[in-house]
């Protein structure tokens, strides 16, 4: 089945497609459509089910009142021309499931993806958000072929803003001014670091105690464990899409934020040959430079500690690839 919206994307603009059009990507596509970054097309195999999406949010553009197109597809030739692309399909770890067959699926499923996607727009930035989140990327950009200042994934803005949050809420403060930052990778040894955490530019360590600022920490590593505990079949989308629309916004506007993103990391921090979280800028031409920010020797063992983690990851999902084949 392909696209079966009316509306057809029949015009150059800019364009963000979504392969995988589950909680994470189609949240991501309203927020994309409603925030009037770009066209969107949404692409999942489950025949109907993205075109059903679309046009569920076509019909909202009545109240919402922006003109972006929405289209829904099973067909990787309706995404031709995208400015972005990103990957939020795959299955979620599940009861039975070992660690190995989720890697298995996960990467059949991504690097397929990156494949095909690539293969009809060319020239677009590569954003993957499908867990495991550094080694997903990793091994969607290998299989795009695409340079690396154009494939990052997104995790360290979702866990910044889970830091972010917890810290208001314990101070009883606006978000507004709260800044925090979270590095490494995505999972039990992220790196939250409270030195670079702020709240209208004075250090967090200034307004709560140690063992408070811990506490945050250890919520914010759990934040989306958190939420899955509570859900029980789902896990977090909506700050996974907000998250993922930031970036999205940042290189489409240009805007050069400076973002924490997994990038292919080629010596910064003594690490080398793996995507991890780490601030970026992020603008029209994808990661146009890697910060390397001053590290205490505890930050950058933990730094340390979470990429090889990361590294083990990526070698045995690189074997049980191999073996599938
Ligand atoms: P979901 O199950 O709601 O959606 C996944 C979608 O992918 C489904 O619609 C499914 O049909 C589709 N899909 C499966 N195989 C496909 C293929 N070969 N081609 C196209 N589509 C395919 O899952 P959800 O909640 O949207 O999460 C998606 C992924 O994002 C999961 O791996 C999840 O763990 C990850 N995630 C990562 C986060 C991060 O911070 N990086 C945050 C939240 C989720
Ligand atoms: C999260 O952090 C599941 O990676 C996802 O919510």
């Amino acid at each position: 089945m392909t696209s079966t919206n009316s509306t057809t994307l029949n015009c150059p603009s800019t364009r963000v497609s979504i392969i995988g059009a589950g909680k994470v990507g189609s949240t991501l596509a309203q927020r994309i459509a409603e925030k009037n970054l770009a066209d969107v097309v949404l692409l999942d195999i489950v025949e109907g089910w993205p075109q059903g999406i679309a046009l569920d949010l076509m019909q909202a553009r009545g109240v919402e009142r922006h003109d972006r197109q929405i289209v829904g597809t099973n067909n990787y030739t309706d995404t031709a021309n995208s400015n972005i692309i990103v990957i939020a399909a795959g299955i979620p770890r599940k009861p039975g499931l070992n660690r190995e067959d989720l890697i298995k699926i996960n990467a059949k499923i991504v690097t397929e993806a990156a494949q095909q996607a690539i293969a009809h727009s060319p020239e677009a930035i590569l954003i993957v958000i499908t867990n495991p989140l550094d080694v997903m990327t990793y091994l969607a950009w290998e299989a795009s072929g695409l340079p690396k200042h154009r494939v990052m994934g997104m995790a360290g803005v979702l866990d910044s803003a889970r830091f972010q949050t917890f810290i208001a809420m314990e101070l009883g403060v606006s978000i507004a001014e709260v800044n925090a930052t979270v590095l490494g990778s995505h999972g039990d040894l992220m790196v939250p670091l409270p030195r670079y955490s702020t709240v209208s530019g004075i250090p967090i360590s200034q307004l709560m105690d140690a063992g408070t600022i811990d506490r945050l920490v250890d919520r914010t590593r759990n934040g989306g464990v958190e939420v899955v505990k509570l859900m029980k079949t789902s896990s977090a989308y909506f700050a996974p899409a907000s998250a993922a629309c930031l970036m999205v916004e940042s290189i489409l506007l240009n805007q050069s934020r400076l973002l924490p993103c997994s990038v292919y990391l080629d010596g910064q921090y003594g690490v080398q040959d793996i995507f991890l979280g780490v601030f970026c800028r992020l603008g029209y031409q994808g990661i146009e430079q890697i910060l390397e920010l001053e590290l205490s020797d505890t930050e950058r063992a933990a730094f340390a500690d979470s990429g090889k983690l990361v590294l083990q990851t990526i070698e045995s999902a690189k074997l049980i690839l191999e073996k599938a084949h």
